[in-house]
């Protein structure tokens, strides 16, 4: 989860479905236009680069306008509620565009296709295919059975699926930053996450697949790659070895981005998510050693009380997690926090709340992503606690969380106001095109007006003269 938000509603409206904002070609046209809408985390739009891949080799163009398109497949998530009450309206949209189109397929993919299966059949009329996220190489096929006149479903789940050989075609790209998926599934049960249900069990992509598809990226002139998964710092690759052959040493998470890192110095290195109770010291110490992997660690802390973090069953308590801040503030000192923060979770007291409250004075996240707590069908939560606080206390707790997140996020931009910053420029400023955008090693995002002398995809010493509450205002300095 790596976009900058304050607010959960500025959070939600960042990730609402963005449409393919290019439009790409096959080598060999079948006449067929491909529409894809991805929501959700940063997997799920990785995930959407991979069908389109799987559907460009199969014929079809790409179009960014669902009117206009033969299928249309739009990528969801389950998280909380609301996420799939957007898809739902959503699917209202095209159910407009497919009277005035009768011959376009509408496919749902995702982690909602996976929890929902053929019940979405039944729920919503126009769905032609529902695909869950390990058989998008089933997707040529399932389009074929629509096209025959039934509707298909394939939600199976993979224990080795990780699209590992396929080449992800850059969606909404801008040339310069991409992301990388190193894994998929979960195998933790934290109990409020529906995750392990709709992308199943843990497994890791070959290293070699990775640091390939990263040279490859930096080969066509991208800067920065986001290395993805639910929880990196477990991820463990086995080579499997031919019989009477002496079985290779495991890859690590420390390995795989040490081995990124050495792809070259040019090429910048992120990662998310980090769970508190996997990671190790080796990986900060790998991330202290190379300069061009960035001091930022997303740590969703979830809850700052170790009785609900108990009942969340995310296995560390309040004190570990303060120890692997501190590890991290020892060991790469000026490092970049981020966080994840669920209010209201089952049972919660006003005490509890108040120690997430003091969990965010000591750590001064950068940036946090705040949820009132959803219940999730089928989860642990669902099936072990009642959803006892109510809706009004679940959104002034978060009201107060998110509140002192925009002192917390301001304090943290205020640090680097008056300091000279390395900046990888990424395009031009939203607002105008006579600024540069780009971030500093701490995900802050910048703006400085262009300098000839200098192009997107260029590093550049950035003088921050002031600050807003989300972006840091500065010029080019030699
Ligand atoms: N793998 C990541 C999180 C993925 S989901 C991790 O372990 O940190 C992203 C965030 O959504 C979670 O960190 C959590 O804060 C939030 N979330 C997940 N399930 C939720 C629910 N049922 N209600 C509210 N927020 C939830
Ligand atoms: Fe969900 Fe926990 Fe897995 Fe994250 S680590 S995806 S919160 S089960
Ligand atoms: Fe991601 Fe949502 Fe699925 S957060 S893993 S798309 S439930």
């Amino acid at each position: 989860m790596l976009e900058f938000t304050h607010t959960t509603k500025e959070h939600d409206e960042a990730r609402q479905g963005e449409a393919l904002l290019l439009e790409k070609e096959p080598a060999k046209s079948n006449g067929r236009k491909l529409y894809i809408e991805s929501y959700g985390c940063q997997m799920n739009f990785s995930d959407s680069e991979i069908v389109a891949s799987i559907l460009l080799d199969n014929g079809f163009e790409t179009t960014k306008n669902y009117n206009e398109a033969d299928v249309v497949f739009i990528n969801t998530c389950s998280i909380r509620e609301n996420a799939e009450q957007r898809v739902r309206n959503r699917l209202k949209e095209f159910e407009f565009a497919k009277k005035n189109n009768p011959g376009m397929i509408v496919g749902v993919l995702g982690c909602m296709a996976e929890r929902l299966k053929a019940k979405f059949l039944e729920e919503e009329k126009l769905v032609d295919v529902v695909v869950g996220p390990d058989a998008y190489r089933d997707l040529p096929n399932l389009i074929a059975q629509v096209d025959d006149g039934a509707r298909s479903v394939n939600v199976l789940l993979s224990r080795e699926e990780t699209y590992a050989d396929i080449s992800p075609v850059r969606l909404n790209t801008n040339g310069i930053t991409a992301f990388i998926s190193i894994m998929r599934g979960c195998d933790n049960m934290c109990s409020f996450c529906v995750v392990p249900f709709t992308r199943g069990r843990e497994r890791s992509r070959d290293p070699e697949s990775i640091v390939k598809e990263a040279q490859d990226l930096f080969n066509e002139g991208y800067r920065e790659v986001t290395l993805l998964g639910q929880n990196v710092d477990s991820y463990k690759y086995t080579a499997a070895v031919a019989e009477g052959e002496e079985p290779q040493k495991a890859v690590s998470f420390s390995d795989l981005l040490a081995r990124v890192a050495e792809v070259n110095p040019l090429l910048r290195i992120r990662f998310s998510t980090s769970h508190p109770k996997d990671i190790t010291d080796e990986v900060l110490y790998t991330m202290g050693k190379y300069a061009n992997i960035c001091k930022y660690i997303h740590l969703p802390v979830q809850s700052g009380s170790s009785r609900v973090l108990d009942l969340m069953n995310r296995t560390y308590d309040r004190d570990w997690y303060i120890n692997r801040v501190d590890a991290i503030n020892r060991i790469i000192p000026g490092c970049g926090i981020s966080t994840d923060i669920i209010t209201g979770f089952c049972t919660e007291t006003e005490e509890e709340h108040q120690e997430t409250l003091s969990m965010m004075d000591y750590v001064k996240y950068d940036y946090a992503f705040m949820f009132a707590y959803s219940e999730r069908p089928g989860t642990l939560a669902a099936k072990r606690f009642e959803d006892d606080i109510p809706e009004d206390i679940k959104k002034r707790r978060l009201t107060e969380v998110v509140a002192k997140q925009r002192i917390h996020s301001l304090e943290r931009l205020q640090n680097f106001v008056g300091k000279t910053q390395r900046i990888l420029i990424e395009g031009f400023s939203k607002r105008s095109d006579k600024d540069y955008a780009g971030r500093n090693d701490q995900n802050a995002m910048a703006v400085f007006p262009v300098n000839a002398a200098y192009k997107v995809g260029d590093y550049v010493q950035v003088y921050i003269d002031s600050c807003t509450s989300a972006t840091l205002i500065g010029r080019i300095v030699d």
